[in-house]
């Protein structure tokens, strides 16, 4: 099967031709129909995010099972699946504390053996377990969450990251209740998906900023009531539009020290901040001791959306069919698996939402 394989960090990444491992007693084997490029593959791709060489990246997909190991008991060759980069184990201390998307052994599979070999037998590592930039790849059966087989696998693709994880921030992370001012700072897939989930939660204004003029129109079109330009003093734009007191609610959905601190400034006393974006582990944001305390703010980091895949998959699903998500919107291109390395330029220069690989 043919993967772009990830060699060296910054390096772009290679088609080759790879053979995946058999599945074992609890895995199943999928054929990939579509895959998301996240800018998660991205910070991995070039370091920010650490991890092991070579890989196979690609955390956004979904496929047809194709194989069950003996021992699979929920799949059948010819499900549609999402793949779920956390598979919860539904045992450890955090998925007993409504935790899933911090399972302590969600990623194990991840790490545990290559999940294909190259041409010369090297191992290859399957990144965040599911490695979606390949034809086909193979994963626990609980990394896989079941949709109806007549939606398109292009769009479930993006529900695999993108969507669970800016919705769910605004759902889980944040809960906001109907009324309350929201602003989300980056507008690509996730920043996008999180001003759907405010639209959807009836949140008014949702403020969007991003450094990008196109990303601004997106906004608008996926809920923002106002659109603001990164360049022009957004939080001082967010608190002109909220009485002066700063939005009950700020998403990050960049990973930056300043965007955290810039959605820190436009959150009122007292508000939430919800921080979506990855940054470097060696990145540092500063606060006032006293800030903290009088600013009263609760400030949290957010994986996954805080989402269960198997409960959240398909409620967005079932949102998109009722016309309350528009997934199609996130869609900015359709590209083949060897032009993966210009979806990573046209994310830098920030003018897509989601380039889709279509295999
Ligand atoms: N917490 C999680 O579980 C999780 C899941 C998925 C992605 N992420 C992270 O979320 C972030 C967003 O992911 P994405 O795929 O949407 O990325 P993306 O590259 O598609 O979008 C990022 C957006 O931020 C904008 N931007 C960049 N710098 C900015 C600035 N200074 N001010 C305002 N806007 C700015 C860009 O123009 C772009 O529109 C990344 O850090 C990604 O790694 C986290
Ligand atoms: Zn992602
Ligand atoms: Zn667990």
């Amino acid at each position: 099967m043919r993967a772009a394989v990830w060699r060296a960090p910054g390096a772009p990444l290679t088609v080759e031709s790879l053979d995946l491992r058999p599945p074992g007693p609890r895995d199943v084997v999928v054929r990939i129909a579509a895959s998301g490029v996240c800018h998660s593959d991205r910070s991995v791709r070039d370091g920010t995010i650490p991890h092991p060489l070579p890989a196979v990246l690609g955390h956004e997909g979904a496929g047809v099972v194709e194989r069950c190991g003996a021992a699979v008991t929920g799949l059948e060759p010819g499900d549609h699946v999402v793949l779920a980069w956390v598979a919860p184990c539904r045992r450890c201390f955090q998925c007993l504390h409504g935790h899933p998307e911090l399972c302590e052994h969600g990623m194990d599979h991840a790490w545990a053996e290559p999940y294909a070999r190259d041409a010369s037998g090297a191992g290859v590592l399957a990144a965040f377990g599911t490695a979606t930039f390949g034809e086909l790849t193979v994963a626990p059966e609980h990394a896989c969450v079941r949709v109806d087989r007549d939606f398109p696998l292009e769009l479930a693709a993006l529900v695999g990251c993108a969507v669970v994880t800016g919705v769910g921030a605004v759902r889980y992370s944040a809960r906001v209740a109907p009324g309350e001012s929201v602003a989300v700072v980056g507008c690509g897939g996730v920043g996008l998906a999180a001003i759907q989930g405010a639209r959807l939660a009836g949140a008014a204004p949702i403020v969007a900023v991003d450094r990008v003029g196109a990303k601004l129109d997106l906004a608008r079109a996926c809920g923002a009531t106002d659109a603001l330009h990164a360049d022009d003093d957004p939080v001082e734009a967010v608190r002109e539009l909220t009485g002066g007191r700063g939005v009950d609610h700020a998403i990050e959905a960049v990973g930056s020290p300043a965007t955290i601190r810039a959605a820190y400034d436009m959150t009122r006393r007292a508000g939430t901040v919800t921080v979506v974006g990855a940054g470097r582990f060696d990145d540092v944001v500063g606060f006032g001791a006293m800030e903290l305390m009088v600013d009263a703010k609760t400030m949290r980091g957010c994986v996954y959306g805080a989402t269960d895949p198997a409960r959240d998959v398909p409620e967005m699903l079932r949102l998109h069919r009722a016309g309350r998500l528009d997934l199609g919107a996130l869609v900015s291109r359709r590209i083949s698996l060897d032009g993966i390395d210009d979806a990573f330029a046209a994310m830098d220069t920030g003018e897509v939402a989601r380039s889709v690989v279509v295999f």
